[in-house]
């Protein structure tokens, strides 16, 4: 006969099993209610506490089905999303009706003119059918190689995205969000190691957004903004950046540092030498450096984004060749291989973390 201990633990583990297998009606909860701009809605009331009916009457529809909404938004407060509380009936609302308000931490979720800094655009992005076919792939992925995206959509993401303007305009203005936040975040703890630098030049560094935040507090900088010829075409002019034409693989522009920000976990080991070894070739050998910033994996930590850092590693499985996330074993043998035999490991306030490397 099972114990009352044993009981209890496969009790516990059909929990835990039923939960995580459920755990996509989080997601899909959340972008509903991004979808419909819930969170906005309420930050529009000062925050809330709002009403169902008062958020339900900002929802553009000609039939709006509220006893759905209720349900979103009971799991998305359980979620801790949003926050609830019951009025009493002499508040001028409705019996015990229930308040809805929008917790400082949502403030993520926010869109639109002043909140530059939102996580709404990924959360479309990364919840959207295209995004989430290539998932159900990994089986096959695991038995016969391959690349998930590929097997779902039947091209690689990037021929995907010149066919599909729609999913391009998804996925780039999702990127530009992480992009912002990682950027934000670099800035703010290594203003000593761009104070030292003259010239700099962004690798992959798309229409060249990135350099122009470093240059806004870094004016000393002459950037140098490097990607393929038909990314840079499309650049806008800037004050301080040169946009460049090429192919990293073939070769980098010459400056005092080099800037890769999610570039690397694109790409597999080999892929990644030869980028730091051509990155080695355009930096000087005394006082250069490469400024890589990227996850460095924890798989065991118990940080705020570890387990982030595995998720990603997944979604790298899921859209890239070879593209995966690396600890930070991982990372000093690329590094070593492709020439930069010291590093150093800087965190900041963001998923990503700085690893400066150096050639001597
Ligand atoms: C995920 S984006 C990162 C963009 C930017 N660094 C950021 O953080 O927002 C990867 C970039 O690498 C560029 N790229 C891909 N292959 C390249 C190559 N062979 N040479 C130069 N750039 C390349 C892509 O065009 C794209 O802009």
């Amino acid at each position: 006969m099972e114990s009352l201990h044993e009981t209890e633990a496969t009790l516990i583990g059909q929990a835990h099993i039923s939960n995580l297998m459920n755990a996509y009606a989080g997601s899909m909860a959340l972008k509903c209610a991004v979808e419909l701009r819930i969170p906005d809605i309420i930050h529009s009331y000062g925050g809330g506490p709002v009403a169902l009916a008062q958020i339900a009457s900002r929802i553009p529809s000609p039939s709006l089905e509220t006893a759905y909404l209720a349900r979103i938004m009971r799991l998305l407060v359980r979620e801790n999303i949003f926050s609830a509380n019951r009025c009493q009936p002499d508040d001028g609302h409705e019996s015990h009706e229930t308040l809805y308000s929008l917790p400082p931490s949502s403030r993520w979720l926010l869109q639109g003119p002043g909140f530059e800094l939102s996580l709404a655009p990924v959360v479309l992005m990364l919840n959207h059918p295209w995004m989430m076919s290539p998932w159900h792939c990994f089986g096959d992925c695991i038995k016969t190689g391959g690349i998930a995206f590929e097997m779902a959509h039947g091209r690689k993401i990037w021929d995907f995205a010149l066919e599909n303007p729609e999913f391009n305009r998804l996925f780039n203005d999702g990127m530009a969000c992480v992009s912002r936040i990682t950027i934000g975040g670099i800035i703010e703890v290594y203003k000593d190691g761009f104070e030292s630098i003259g010239s700099l030049v962004d690798v992959g560094g798309g229409i060249g957004k990135n350099l122009v935040e470093i240059i806004k507090s870094f004016p000393h900088i002459q950037g140098i903004n490097y990607d393929l010829p038909h990314v840079v075409a499309t650049a806008p002019a800037h004050d301080g950046v040169t946009h460049v034409g090429g192919n990293m693989f073939e070769t980098i522009p010459h400056a005092d540092a080099v800037l890769m920000m999610e570039i690397m976990h694109h790409w597999g080991d080999e892929d990644c030498v030869k980028i730091l070894k051509n990155c080695r070739k355009a930096i000087p050998k005394k006082n250069g450096k490469v400024i890589i910033a990227n996850i460095v994996l924890k798989a065991e930590g118990d940080g705020m984004f570890d387990k982030t850092g595995l998720v990603m590693d997944l979604v790298m499985m899921a859209l890239c060749s070879g593209g995966k996330e690396r600890d930070e074993p991982e990372w000093k043998k690329i590094l070593e291989e492709g020439g930069f035999p010291r590093y150093n490991i800087i965190k900041t306030p963001c998923l990503q973390s700085i690893i400066e490397a150096y050639p001597l």
